[in-house]
């Protein structure tokens, strides 16, 4: 088992330490935020993610887990680093390296082992570990040898937990065999197939990933519209698709685009890659283009079907960017309720976990309920952003019992077109019939 540094506990670091704990490795995550790591000590963890806390507090208690700000401490004993930081967006779209080139720069000045495998776990740009390579090398004081490699993350937040013991691959991006046994004797336990590359590849490898995937949301989301005009239905028609093994069932839902902290930079920086090297990436330019449209939608269908929408009172149940994360980040209902604001309408919004961060986020402009019943009170209009366990659950009566007039734009498809038609309800959705 390794001594393990991880940099960086935001959602791939603290994941990503926390696991690699639970499977036997002694591991201390550094973060310059003090208190952050007093919480985390504590085995708070800063981030919601279903089961973080348990494993965090079981990992600490077994004395595998440690949190401090001190980058001597963390990388004292390291035999591999893990850099787990942010790369924001820049606005060009490009990743900003900053946080990463700072990491770089701890490593140079704390490192005391020989031999010390520094591993990427953060999304970068094809190149950055060199550019990681050099940084180091560039700083270091003494004579030390170390590594580079790429191991791109693939977790889902939400669902982070349950993705690292149960991804579909590790990939491992070295140029060299030694690096690359460490790395996967590391991650062995995980009991995951891995794929050993090049460092370029394994960088590529996660933009690729991302960006297919994004593509795939973007397409049915275009076939829905479609599916709108020609009286077709897009949960049977992706679901006839996903029949076939070449296309598969997943990443076929469609709804109000994607958000979140990943499709939307990831989308846009493989962009700026490609017009670095002189290509123009014009399938992901639409897929891009294709997310922004669909993102206002509900907006747009309520606009066709009200006219105006000053003084009407909107409930909008769901505001995280997916359910099961308090992640606002490039959510739908940050548009969406920019846009019903800019119409005139009171905006009544809910969320199970996300108000806080919403709040943060979207600002005053609109009211926040405390229950999906108190934000659909005299509401002429419902749209629902987020297919949260509880909204999905939902008796659809509740609808008809608090609202003046049950008018539903959902943007999730999280109701039966079948169940709906048992209710007095006026029923908007994704590539399906409305129901009047
Ligand atoms: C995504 C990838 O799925 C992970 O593999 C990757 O590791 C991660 O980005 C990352 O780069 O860190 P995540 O952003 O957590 O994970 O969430 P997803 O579950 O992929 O959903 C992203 C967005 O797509 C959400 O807004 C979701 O509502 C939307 N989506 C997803 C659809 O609209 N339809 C679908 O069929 C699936």
């Amino acid at each position: 088992m390794k001594n393990i540094a991880v940099v960086g506990t935001g959602y791939v670091g603290l994941v990503t330490g926390v696991c690699l704990s639970d499977i036997g490795h002694d591991v201390t995550c550094v973060d310059i935020d003090e208190q952050k790591v007093e919480k985390m000590k504590k085995g708070i963890s800063p981030i919601y993610e279903p089961g973080l806390d348990e494993l965090m507090k079981k990992n600490i208690e077994n004395g595998r887990l440690h949190f401090t700000t001190s980058h001597k401490e963390a990388f004292k004993d390291a035999e591999v680093i893990y850099i787990a930081v942010g790369t924001p967006q820049k606005e060009d779209g490009s990743a900003d390296l900053r946080f990463v080139e700072q990491a770089a720069k701890d490593i140079a000045e704390n490192i005391e082992r020989d031999g010390v495998v520094v591993v990427t776990k953060s999304t970068v740009p094809v190149g950055t570990n060199y550019k990681v390579r050099n940084w180091i090398k560039s700083l270091l004081k003494k004579d030390i040898h170390f590594d580079v490699v790429s191991n791109p993350e693939f977790l889902r937040e939400g669902s982070a937990i349950y993705d690292t013991f149960h991804g579909d691959r590790i990939v491992i991006g070295a140029d060299n065999e030694r690096a690359a046994s460490i790395i996967e004797e590391v991650n062995k336990p995980f009991g995951i197939p891995i794929f050993k590359t090049d460092i370029h590849s394994a960088e590529m490898i996660k933009y690729a990933s991302n960006a297919f995937l994004a593509t795939k949301i973007s397409f049915i989301n275009e076939i829905a519209n479609i599916c709108e005009k020609v009286g077709a239905n897009v949960e049977d028609v992706a679901y006839g698709m996903g029949l076939d093994t070449r296309i598969g069932p997943q990443f076929l839902r469609a709804g109000i685009g994607y958000g979140g902290s990943c499709f939307p930079k990831d989308t846009k920086a493989l962009v700026q890659i490609a017009g670095n090297v002189d290509h123009k990436f014009d399938l992901l330019e639409a897929v891009i283009n294709v997310n922004n449209k669909q993102q206002v939608k509900l907006v747009e269908k309520a606009r066709n079907r009200f006219g105006s929408l000053q003084g009407k009172k909107v409930a909008l149940l769901g505001l995280a960017f997916k359910p099961n994360t308090d992640d606002m980040r490039e959510a739908a209902s940050i548009v969406i309720a920019k846009e019903l604001v800019k119409d005139g309408a009171f905006v009544a919004a809910y969320d199970p976990v996300a108000m806080e961060n919403a709040k943060r986020v979207i600002g005053n402009e609109i009211m926040y309920a405390n229950s999906i019943e108190e934000a659909l009170h005299d509401a002429d209009i419902a749209m629902i952003v987020t297919e949260w366990n509880e909204i999905k659950n939902l008796s659809l009566d509740t609808f008809v019992r608090y609202m003046k007039t049950p008018v539903v734009f959902d943007g999730r498809n999280c109701y039966s077109l079948e169940e709906v038609a048992k209710h007095n309800i006026e029923y908007h959705s994704i590539g399906r019939e409305s129901i009047l």
